[in-house]
């Protein structure tokens, strides 16, 4: 479809016609879904802003308008990013109630979080993160050991599955007894704040939702009554004592909510994603196996090509315009990293996979500005420590041919569902502790 055929339908909500592009995209389903970037190259070239009625969003496609309204908090607010993009059924409601969830602000869907921020953010500083590298490292061994002699894995289930949620209890301070709740608790939130789940399975994932709620509290109970807690909830629960009035009991459980989720699932996803990519472009796969100092460089053009956060949230406060098209106060704006990722007044070339582009640091997958991710130093280290270790020790790997990629339908969280990989386990593995 092309976007000079008009629906004459509808208008948006500044007036205009919506273009067969606009009415035609679906997040939820078809292209989005097997790559929301190369989706949305038509838009990037023809119609960089446009209305979508089947989400009542304004989409935002290429790089400079997407970082312009991170980077005006003024203009747009940070409030909206955690509301279920899908609106929540009355039952689905009452079933939150029975959870006594109550939502509340949590640093990244906060506007004017600095204080905060800058209370949380010590434990998320290099230096306090560098401590941790050897654990990774150890962890990410513990579960080579299991596959390397099998001659085939599912990376995700056997690795990535699990390595960042225990990485992420060990930053945030939970004992690791609680892993596969944590998982499959998390799925439940990607579906109930960024997908489309129809009637029945909102109850569902509301149920689980509530669970997960209540699992926060209980987790946060058993960090406080520990006088030797460390980590990030004790470090939140320091500023509590110090700051009463900025930290209430319902917003600190709220912001360990979001954190448990921030700090894995996208680490596995983005991982994920990595994998994939680097194994099917072989030679650069190869590259970063002869030469590991390649991987960090390698990390930020994984993150660029095919990031875990393919697209953020923000409403506008006021009237404004974004790339020339007016937008309402109160309207609502999806910012498509992934496809701002593949602008190519940025990044030349952007659909080559190149792990010596000189400037793919300037992705915008950690979005830009004042909530930039705070776990991104975290994040980085343990892409570069799960590739590094893999690269070493499975040297010889490739992708099961024919394997079909899944993704959970939804707006912003991506990463493969599975990812099979084989291997001769005649080809004398690296053991763990041979450099
Ligand atoms: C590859 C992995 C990750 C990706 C792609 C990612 C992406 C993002 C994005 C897009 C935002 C919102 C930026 C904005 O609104 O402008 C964000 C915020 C945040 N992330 Fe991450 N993240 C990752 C890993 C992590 C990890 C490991 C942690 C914790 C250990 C973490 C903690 C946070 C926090 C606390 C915020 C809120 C910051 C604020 O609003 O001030 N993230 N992240």
């Amino acid at each position: 479809m092309t976007v000079q055929q008009y629906s004459s339908k509808s208008l948006s909500p500044n007036g205009c016609p919506v273009s067969g592009l606009a009415a035609g995209f679906d997040p939820f389903r078809g292209p989005y879904q097997v790559d929301p970037s190369s989706s949305l190259r038509e838009a990037r070239a023809e119609e960089p802003v446009f209305y979508s009625p089947e989400l009542d969003y304004w989409v935002v496609t290429r790089y400079e308008d997407v970082k312009r309204v991170f980077k005006n908090p003024d203009e747009f607010s940070a409030t909206i990013a955690l509301e279920p993009i899908t609106p929540i059924s009355d039952e689905a409601m009452e079933i939150l109630g029975q959870y006594a969830y109550v939502p509340d602000n949590s640093l990244v869907n906060e506007d004017d979080q600095s204080v905060h921020r800058r209370l949380l953010a010590e434990p998320f500083g290099a230096d306090s993160v560098a401590t941790l590298e050897p654990r990774i490292r150890a962890v990410v061994n513990s579960y080579l050991d299991r596959v390397v002699r099998m001659g085939k894995a599912d990376l995700v289930d056997d690795l990535l599955y699990e390595v960042p949620c225990i990485i992420a209890l060990i930053f945030l301070g939970a004992p690791d007894e609680d892993i596969e709740k944590v998982r499959s608790l998390s799925v439940s939130q990607a579906l109930f704040t960024w997908g489309r789940p129809d009637g029945e399975e909102q109850s569902r994932v509301a149920d689980t939702f509530g669970r997960y709620w209540q699992f926060t509290g209980e987790l946060l109970d058993k960090v406080k009554a520990d006088p030797n807690a460390t980590g990030w909830m004790a470090h939140i629960f320091d500023m509590q004592r110090q700051h009463p009035d900025l930290f209430s009991d319902n917003y600190v459980q709220n912001l360990v909510m979001g954190g448990i989720f921030a700090a894995h699932e996208t680490t596995t996803n983005a991982t994920g994603n990595a994998f994939r990519t680097l194994l099917e472009n072989r030679v650069a796969w190869d590259e970063i196996c002869a030469n590991p100092d390649l991987i960090p460089k390698a990390v930020e053009e994984c993150l660029r090509y095919s990031g875990s956060v393919v697209a953020w949230r923000r409403r506008a406060i006021v009237d404004t315009t974004v790339g020339g098209v007016k937008i309402p106060a109160g309207g609502k704006l999806l910012l498509v990293t992934s496809s701002a990722n593949r602008d190519d007044d940025i990044f030349p070339d952007p659909d080559e996979f190149d792990i010596h582009r000189g400037n793919a640091r300037r992705h915008l997958t950690f979005g830009i500005g004042v909530h930039t991710c705070l776990g991104a130093t975290l994040a980085r280290l343990e892409m570069k420590v799960i590739l590094g270790e893999v690269a070493r020790r499975l040297p010889h790997m490739r992708l099961v041919e024919g394997q079909e990629f899944r993704y959970l339908p939804n707006t912003s969280f991506r990463g493969p569902e599975h990812l099979l990989i084989e291997w001769d386990p005649t080809a004398n593995p690296v053991p763990a502790d041979r450099p």
